[in-house]
């Protein structure tokens, strides 16, 4: 038995959403081949496009499989092949692709004892061997699509929100690596009061807005006043790009997950266009090679 699976990359989080909002994208993510064998242990038998351990428990799917397949009490091995599209260090959720990928491909093949809500833990694994931190903005919305909202981890509790059907993402990737480890090093571990009343402002307005489908207020509450300022740093020509983007009509910018990617969200594909091609002639001319990806939500 065997499942191919599309891993999906993720921007999250969002802006106002530290660590609890996210989206899927689709299209822009990883393959992955799936297969039981008669060996009783996960193997990562090939991973192209990236270089990245084979060593199961050095590598992100390995330990999420693993982590399901204890819960289960089996030993039953898989073997894992993955088509690495999504650059490692880039902040569209390249380790949660591979986390959330193998552990929904394998409970697949095992007849699905768990939901995919449950799945998120064993994900979550995953993200705490890839950066120290075992966030589930990344992986719910890989695994549960459209936009995730983490409402507790302790006991975790992730809802689903609405995906306002003419929301587009724009996504900047300059080609620099930035570890989430190194970037979680440098925010702030404590904050003011005003700052906390100012983002939970805009996050509660937001997940309102999906519910309403009022894009601007998508657009006005996506700020951050808390983690962006300090990671902005890393990225080049990041307060340009704001600037650009806003005159070219996106609703709302910011740094996707840990950056060095940032995202513009926009209202319908002609205006996502606009954007990216605005963003492509400004970056063209800069020393700094890049990719540029266009989707939907789901
Ligand atoms: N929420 C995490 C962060 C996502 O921003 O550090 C990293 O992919």
């Amino acid at each position: 038995e065997q499942l191919k699976v599309f891993a999906p990359a993720t921007v999250a989080n969002l802006s106002c959403g530290f660590d609890v909002l996210g989206c899927c994208l689709d299209s822009v993510g990883d393959e992955m081949l799936i297969k039981k064998n008669d060996l009783k242990t996960v193997r990562i038998t090939r991973i192209s496009g990236q270089d990245l351990p084979l060593e199961a428990d050095k590598n992100v799917a390995g330990v999420a499989v693993n982590a399901l397949l204890s819960e289960l009490n089996i030993d039953q091995g898989f073997d894992i092949e993955i088509d690495k599209k999504i650059k490692p260090g880039s902040g569209i959720g390249s380790s949660a692709a591979s986390s959330a990928g193998a552990v929904f491909a394998v409970n697949k093949i095992m007849g699905e004892p768990f939901t995919k809500q449950e799945l998120i833990s064993f994900a979550m694994k995953g993200e705490l061997l890839a950066s120290g931190n075992a966030h589930a903005d990344n992986v719910a919305p890989a695994l549960l699509g459209g936009f995730s909202l983490v409402r507790s981890y302790c006991p975790l509790e992730v809802l689903s929100l609405p995906v306002p059907e003419e929301l587009r993402v724009v996504i900047l990737h300059p080609l620099i690596e930035i570890k989430t480890k190194d970037s979680r090093s440098i925010i702030k571990q404590n904050i003011s009061l005003k700052s906390a009343i100012n983002q939970w402002g805009n996050l509660g307005a937001f997940v309102s807005a999906l519910y309403t489908k009022d894009y601007d207020l998508i657009g006005r509450s996506l700020q951050d006043e808390i983690v962006e300022p300090i990671r902005s740093i890393l990225i080049p020509y990041f307060n340009d790009l704001a600037a650009l983007v806003a005159f070219n009509g996106a609703l709302g910018f910011g740094i996707s997950g840990s950056g060095p990617s940032v995202y513009a969200l926009c209202r319908g594909d002609k205006n996502a266009t606009k954007v990216k091609n605005a963003i492509q002639n400004f970056y063209s001319d800069k020393m700094i090679d890049f990719e540029l990806h266009q989707s939907s939500i789901n």
